[in-house]
């Protein structure tokens, strides 16, 4: 088999692998030669390395996850994640953000020079410069989940929309990372898909709660919804060798949705541009 990824023998986490992108890449990390180790709060049916059940949101689960981790890693993967409605506000930035980073800063040390991170923010995160000040001041918080269990209830104004915060400052973090992890000679990015075909999205639009009709409002002018597929494969890339140039960056994945929305070719309902 062609390494031309350069995954063949390497060692990769990913979280999220029981279902929809996760599962995706995890698999697709297995097909190009990885020994992969993945956490999901669910059984994982794909056929990786080793699985590991774990609540993002648990410090518990959380430490021995990683007490339970190889001690060189590649490259990590931070697929878990939750809507908001109708998980709670609070619950989404703890899974989608705050365990994600707890996470992701317990493994940094062990990941090689020329290894890299690469995470699922969304399009729901992109308009973070307006909010700017609020996900910086959230960052500047030591990385625990009571110090960001504590912010969240002191701000409830900045975590009205839960779903959107946590992907906020999935990006910002993953851009303020960049400059000292490029010294260590490794690498951060994120992707932000648009609306995509998951488990995900039957429980955002749940018994109906949320229609068709409002979702279809942020779908790509290809008029489709994506597959966990078309996520999982640019997330691949972007921790390949094939990217070894590429970090710092929040790549949108959704057919040219953000760029109509920066041309002004249809509303900015998440106030992107
Ligand atoms: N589906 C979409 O339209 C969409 C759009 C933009 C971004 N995203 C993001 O993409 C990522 C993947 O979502 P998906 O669409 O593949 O959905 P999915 O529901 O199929 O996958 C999410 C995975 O995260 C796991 N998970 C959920 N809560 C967890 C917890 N507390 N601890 C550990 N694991 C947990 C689930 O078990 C599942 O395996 C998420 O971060 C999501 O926010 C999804």
């Amino acid at each position: 088999m062609s390494n031309i990824l350069g995954y063949q023998g390497k060692r990769v986490v990913i979280t999220g692998a029981a279902s929809g992108m996760g599962q995706a890449a995890a698999q697709l990390l297995v097909d190009v030669g990885a020994e992969v180790y993945a956490l999901d709060i669910a059984p994982i049916s794909v056929a990786v390395t080793q699985d590991i059940q774990a609540d993002m949101k648990s410090v518990t689960d959380l430490d021995a996850a990683i007490a339970e981790l190889p001690g060189d890693i590649y490259a990590l993967f931070n697929c878990a994640g939750v809507p908001s409605p109708p998980i709670s506000a609070q619950d989404a930035v703890l899974i989608n953000f705050s365990g994600m980073r707890y996470l992701t800063d317990a493994l940094i040390p062990r990941i090689s020079e020329g290894g890299a991170i690469a995470s699922i923010a969304s399009t729901a995160g992109m308009g973070w410069k307006p909010k700017l000040a609020g996900v910086r001041e959230f960052l500047a918080l030591d990385n625990s989940l009571e110090a960001a269990t504590n912010w969240i209830q002191a701000h409830p104004e900045s975590c009205a929309d839960g779903y959107g915060f946590s992907k906020q400052c999935m990006i910002v973090y993953t851009m303020s990372m960049a400059k000292d992890l490029a010294a260590g000679g490794i690498r951060i990015n994120c992707i932000s898909p648009s609306p995509t075909d998951s488990a995900f999205m039957d429980k955002l639009k749940g018994e109906g709660q949320i229609p068709d009709e409002a979702i279809d409002l942020f779908l790509p002018s290809n008029g489709r919804y994506a597959t966990a597929e078309d996520m999982a494969e640019p997330l691949v890339y972007l921790n390949s060798k094939m990217a070894r140039f590429i970090s710092g960056i929040n790549i949108p994945v959704d057919y040219g949705y953000c760029a109509e929305v920066t041309m002004g070719q249809r509303d900015d309902l998440f106030g992107i541009a």
